[in-house]
C-alpha cells in the first residue's frame, strides 16, 4: 500500500489484552444472552479484547517506538476474571466486567501510561475501567443484568493493536505481543 509509506500516514492503535480460543467462546455464549434481552450489534468474535490504553491516531514512522516504550513494561502475570455483564447508557454499550480489577492489571496500566508518556506519546488519561465490549448499539435500563458464567483470563501478555477500517467495519490486526516476566 502506497499510502503505509507516506510520511503523514496515520495508524489507529490502542494497547490490549487479547482473549484465547476458549476465553472467545465463552464470551460468545455471553454475547448470545445479552442480544436477547439488550438487541443491538454483536461484536465478531475474533475481534473481541479489553483495551489498556487507546492511543488513537499515531505516526506510521512512531510504531517502532512505540513498540520500543512497551517493551520497556515489566508486569507480572495475574488472572482477570469477569464475572458480570454490565451495560452503559451513554455509548450504549453491553460488556463484561470483573467484579474486582487485579492490583496487578492496574499497576501494569500505570507503567505502560508511564512509558507511553515518557517517550513522547500522548493520550487520553482516564479512571482506568476494564471491559470487553460484547454489543454495541444495545438498549437496556438500569437494572442489572442476569449471572452470566464467569470467564477466567489468566494474563501472561498484552499486544499492540492496529484498528482498519473495511466495509464490513472494524478490524484489527496484532502488530506485537509483550510478555509478562516475574518482577523482583
Ligand atoms: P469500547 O469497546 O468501550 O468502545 C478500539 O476502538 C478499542 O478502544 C475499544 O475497546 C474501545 O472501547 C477503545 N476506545 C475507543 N475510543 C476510545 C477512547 N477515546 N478512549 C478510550 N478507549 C477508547
Amino acid at each position: 500500500m502506497g499510502s503505509m509509506n507516506s510520511p503523514n500516514a496515520q495508524a489507529r492503535v490502542f494497547f490490549a489484552l487479547w482473549p484465547n480460543r476458549q476465553q472467545r467462546a465463552a464470551l460468545a455464549v455471553w454475547q448470545a444472552r445479552l442480544h436477547e434481552l439488550c438487541g443491538g450489534r454483536v461484536m465478531r468474535p475474533d475481534t473481541l479484547h479489553t483495551t489498556l490504553v487507546f492511543l488513537g491516531e499515531v505516526s506510521q514512522q512512531r510504531l517502532e517506538a512505540l513498540q520500543l516504550a512497551a517493551q520497556e513494561v515489566a508486569f507480572e502475570p495475574f488472572e482477570l476474571r469477569f464475572d458480570m455483564a454490565r451495560y452503559w447508557g451513554h455509548n450504549h454499550i453491553a460488556f463484561a466486567s470483573p467484579s474486582s480489577v487485579p492490583p496487578q492489571l492496574q499497576r501494569l496500566v500505570d507503567e505502560l501510561e508511564q512509558r507511553l508518556t515518557s517517550h513522547g506519546f500522548r493520550f487520553e488519561r482516564r479512571p482506568y475501567k476494564p471491559h470487553v465490549t460484547l454489543l454495541r448499539n444495545a438498549q437496556w435500563s438500569d437494572a442489572e443484568l442476569p449471572t452470566m458464567p464467569a470467564v477466567r483470563w489468566p494474563v501472561s501478555d498484552f499486544v499492540l493493536v492496529q484498528s482498519l477500517s473495511d466495509e464490513q467495519g472494524a478490524r484489527y490486526e496484532v502488530l506485537a505481543r509483550f510478555a509478562a516476566s516475574a518482577l523482583e
